[in-house]
């Protein structure tokens, strides 16, 4: 009679011990899963955004804009041209803009700077802009991804 009770003490030990050391191991695994498993984009890329009318981008000027969560850069070159980029600068994320004085695209955290074709001049970003797609539409300078 005592074998048989001490063996039912022992078995509700063992589960409760077993239970203790499950939860404290899902306690700690669970947090630090979640913290290496990046979680999904929270937002869908942006695939076009209005950069705002045509007439109000002047030769040799860019317009900053919001594109998306990011921003962008519309620059109508000394030709009349019109080109788009995303403004966050490769190198450390900074906004980059236009310069009229010398026609080109500058990055002021680090100098860097890059031609109205989005390609690296001077500076340390180790890629060039990335490009977007211009078009006009109704008059409105229409920007898009791809
Ligand atoms: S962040 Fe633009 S040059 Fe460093």
């Amino acid at each position: 009679m005592a074998d048989t009770q001490n063996e039912d003490r022992r078995r509700f030990l063992d589960a409760v011990l077993t239970f203790g050391f499950v939860s404290t191991a899902v306690a700690v695994v669970y947090p630090v899963a979640r913290y290496l498993v990046p979680p999904a984009s929270e937002e869908p890329a942006t695939a076009s955004a209005v950069a705002g009318k045509s007439t109000a981008i002047a030769v040799n000027s860019g317009v900053v804009f919001k594109f998306g969560t990011k921003p962008g850069i519309v620059v109508r070159d000394p030709r009349g041209e019109l080109h788009a980029f995303s403004a966050v600068c490769p190198h450390l994320g900074c906004t980059v803009q236009y310069r009229p004085d010398t026609s080109d695209i500058w990055c002021a955290c680090h100098n860097a700077v890059f031609d109205v074709e989005g390609a690296i001049v001077a500076g340390p970003p180790p890629r060039p802009l990335e490009r977007l797609t211009v078009n006009v539409r109704g008059g409105d300078v229409v920007v898009s991804r791809g």
